[in-house]
């Protein structure tokens, strides 16, 4: 069993649409793919490449992204309800949303949001950063509960993290220095909404061994206290620097 890893597939843009189409729907019928979020936030587009993707795979190990559940063009009120409707999505598409085991390898999905502690945002980022508005969440719920309502869900029950090989997963960065040295200034802006602390605490509870993130779309394989950090977004088309465009693999076994 070989596991691959892959983020931010961004099928809005039809070349990125192809190639999900293009991969083999025979060389993976024994393997896992662990998707790390923002597929689309147009439901249909959702919809279909994460079908496909199961349609290919022994099993798609998901967890949705901040694209996944923007609201702003899908007539949908909140991105709580959006989350819930992308939850059923998968659970019909048959890609994998909870923890679970397969061959002694046990992956983890480990939710999160953004908040302060990579810095505070500033006023050019307030401005430019569109989760800002194309998230909504409901009446006053703040930066807090919104981080809370993602982190009730690592609970996990049933799976125990002390045998087996812990893969773990998560959109946003658990840490700010997996951000490479080469980044320039003026995107460093960027950094408080590239992730949380709190991740990282949730991945060493679960004693994780390589841990796949998404969300900055800077290909990059790091290690750091005997975990594996692994970016293998496929990005936007023009991000041809920094991003590999094809799956990565990540463990065998
Ligand atoms: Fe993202």
């Amino acid at each position: 069993m070989r596991v691959f890893g892959i983020s931010d597939l961004h099928v809005d843009y039809p070349e990125n649409y192809n190639w999900v189409k293009s991969l083999s729907r025979e060389d993976f019928r024994d393997d896992v793919l662990v998707l790390a979020g923002d597929i689309s936030d147009r439901v249909p587009f959702f919809k279909k490449t994460l079908s496909l993707l199961a349609g290919k795979f022994r099993k798609v190990a998901f967890i949705p992204g901040n694209h996944d559940i923007w609201v702003n063009r899908n007539g949908i009120s909140d991105s709580v309800k959006k989350f819930r409707i992308i939850e059923k999505i998968a659970r019909d598409c048959n890609a994998e949303l909870s923890p679970f085991s397969l061959n002694g390898v046990n992956f983890w999905p480990v939710h999160g949001w953004y908040d302060s502690s990579f810095g505070s945002p500033g006023k050019e980022l307030s401005g430019i950063w569109k989760d800002y508005t194309n998230c909504r969440w409901p009446m006053g719920f703040s930066l807090s509960d919104i981080n809370s309502f993602f982190h009730e869900k690592n609970c996990f029950q049933g799976i125990d993290a002390e045998s087996g090989f812990n893969i773990t997963f998560s959109h946003f960065l658990p840490r700010i220095d997996l951000m490479p040295h080469f980044i320039p200034e003026s995107k460093r802006i960027l950094y408080p909404v590239l992730g949380s602390s709190l991740i990282e605490s949730v991945l060493r509870r679960l004693k994780s061994k390589i841990h796949l993130y998404g969300h900055s779309h800077v290909n990059r394989s790091v290690r750091k206290e005997g975990v594996e950090y692994i970016n293998n977004a496929f990005g936007y088309p023009h991000e041809y620097h920094i991003t590999a465009k094809t799956l990565k693999k990540i463990f065998e076994i």
